[in-house]
């Protein structure tokens, strides 16, 4: 323990929260610079939610496609984002996604391969050319694997399952954070010069989600809480194909390397319905497109038995299938009973994807608190308002190299900060509260309301009226969240968790919902219903969240225009 904090207290120059793709690649970076650094996370090693991204990830090596370049993925990329990404961090993505894919080879990853060996593409939705650097169906597991190796042998701390629920701060820059064991329920404090959020989505907001549990928009919630920044949060993917049946297994992802590898999307017609709303691109249109379009097929009755759309590779030879969805077919065998070699699946959309986040510099990702920055998911911008599939990953090891980097450096400049003992106790009475009350309801039925609320009001399609309506209903939430109770002790204890989860997810829902009640238009993953078209007024500008005192304030930003070099990309048209 050290002198200035009541608990145990690890010190170190970079703490980074979260060790999905973007926290390891960060957690390297820092390494390589020297800096002593910390790994937390909710969950094990190894167990972050990037193994869930699978069909791979987007680098333009132009291994099969040889007219394929950084400047045809910048441009797809930004036209995927309908014009409202970050354009820099566009840029610097499409630039320098193939150096770090040939890095993890290095390190150790062993990707598909053609057969003069080098690394197998595969087509993904926008992408022009076949783009997606894969292994089978596990892209994101072989990904953590190796990132996991390296990060270890060259010798990171580790602090698994322990749940931070404060940032600590020394003025007005970052001097570490608060949390507890998830196992025993004591409390612990880290001391950093450094803090990389590194902690993925928000999808555990909505009902049927691709999510795993630990996607409660922790990092975009504690940032917000020390007074970052919150960019673009109207912005939430929908991913064409979740499993929609049996009811437990509802949302599961179902890769979009399925229709790379050829599959068909069909109503309970037998139409291929893509026609319809995207005659050129087909099954790989881009996702808002596809989720729309499905959504669209079963809200006008022409929807599979339940409620989705026949997703069908069987087609193709068994051995085919097996070799190069081996995930998808060992999920629907043992999930749903289905022999995908031999018939269709059933598919509908699932919340996938938060492409807003934490406000940050394209080149480094510091945040607007000093020493705070952000990767990854959590961090806003690259996307604007739709991602391609494939550029979460290429995303993570991307900006993860680069806010690692930033991290280091800005340590090396910065004096050891205090920490403060009147935070920590604040930290402590928060986080306890649930257990001081004689009575109130427990977390789940909140959590379970809120998930219902925002997939009826905040989901594919959007209205004035609807968004309104979750703004009263999350007042209502946070009321009854303010009465929670939890009952039993700190060992192990889930209720305690998830009363400390839904505050982030109501806060992330909260600022998704009043961005979405502002922009006044359709654009990408946004979708309003009183405003179906985009407009070029809104095309112009971001939306920024930020805490004044209490409240959550929306400003607008309006963006700079691009460099020449990169409006000329934009015009041409390979
Ligand atoms: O469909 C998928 O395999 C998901 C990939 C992604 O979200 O990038």
């Amino acid at each position: 323990m050290t002198a200035n904090s009541k608990y145990e207290t690890q010190e170190h120059d970079v703490l980074i929260i979260g060790a999905g793709g973007a926290g390891l690649r960060a957690a390297i970076e820092a390494l390589a610079q020297g800096a002593k650094v910390a790994v937390v996370c909710k969950s094990l090693l190894g167990k972050a939610h990037t193994v869930m991204a699978e069909g791979g990830l987007a680098a333009a090596m132009a291994n099969l496609d040889k007219a394929d370049d950084w400047r045809t993925h910048f441009r797809d990329t930004m036209r995927g984002g309908k014009l409202v990404n970050n354009w820099r961090m566009a840029q610097l993505h499409a630039q320098e996604a193939p150096d770090r894919v040939r890095e993890l080879e290095q390190w150790g990853a062993l990707f598909d391969r053609t057969e003069s060996g080098d690394i197998l593409q595969r087509a993904f939705g926008g992408h022009t050319f076949r783009r997606l650097c894969h292994v089978g169906d596990r892209t994101g597991l072989e990904m953590i694997r190796t990132l996991q190796d390296r990060g270890v042998q060259m010798g990171f701390d580790v602090f698994m399952e322990c749940t931070i629920t404060k940032l600590l701060k020394d003025g007005d820059r970052v001097s570490g954070a608060f949390g507890y064991w998830r196992e025993s329920g004591r409390f612990v404090t880290f001391k950093a010069k450094s803090i990389v959020i590194a902690t993925g989505g928000i999808g555990k907001s909505w009902k049927i989600t691709s999510n795993s549990w630990e996607c409660t928009g922790d990092g975009m919630a504690l940032a917000y809480e020390a007074g970052a920044e919150l960019l673009d949060m109207e912005f939430v993917q929908f991913h064409p194909t979740g499993m929609v049946w049996p009811p437990g297994v509802q949302g599961i992802l179902v890769t979009e390397a399925v229709r790379g590898e050829g599959g068909l999307l069909r109503n309970k017609n037998g139409e291929r319905f893509m026609e319809k709303y995207d005659p050129k691109k087909m099954e790989l249109s881009t996702r808002d497109v596809v989720a729309r379009s499905i959504y669209t097929e079963v809200k006008e009755g022409r929807g599979t038995p339940h409620g989705g759309a026949y997703l069908d590779i069987s087609h193709k030879p068994a051995e085919y299938v097996k070799r190069k969805l081996p995930s998808m077919y060992h999920q629907f065998k043992e999930l749903a009973d289905v022999d995908i070699t031999k018939g269709p699946m059933e598919v509908g959309p699932t919340c996938h994807y938060m492409m807003g986040g934490i406000r940050v510099d394209a080149e480094t990702g510091q945040s607007s608190v000093k020493g705070l920055f952000a990767a990854g998911e959590a961090a806003g911008g690259l996307h604007g308002a739709n991602r391609l599939g494939g550029n979460s990953l290429s995303d993570l090891i991307v900006f993860g190299r680069r806010a690692g980097l930033a991290a280091a450096e800005h340590a090396k400049k910065t004096a050891a900060p205090s920490l403060d003992n009147a935070q920590i106790d604040e930290a402590e009475r928060q986080v306890l509260a649930p257990f001081d009350r004689a009575e109130g309801e427990n977390p789940y039925t909140i959590h379970h309301d809120l998930q219902d609320m925002m997939q009826r009001l905040v989901g594919i399609f959007r209205t004035d009226a609807d968004l309104r309506q979750a703004l009263v209903e999350l007042e209502k939430l946070r009321e009854r969240a303010k009465k929670m109770r939890v009952e039993g002790s700190r060992l192990f204890n889930p209720g305690w968790h998830l009363s400390r989860d839904l505050q982030c997810m109501l806060t992330v829902s909260e600022a998704c919902t009043h961005a979405a009640l502002a922009r006044k238009e359709s654009r990408g993953a946004h979708s309003r219903l009183d405003f179906p078209k985009s407009e070029d007024v809104w095309g112009q500008k971001n939306h920024v969240i930020v805490k004044k005192g209490d409240a959550m304030t929306l400003f607008e930003v309006p963006r700079t225009a691009m460099p020449a070099e990169l409006a000329q990309i934009m015009a041409e048209d390979k």
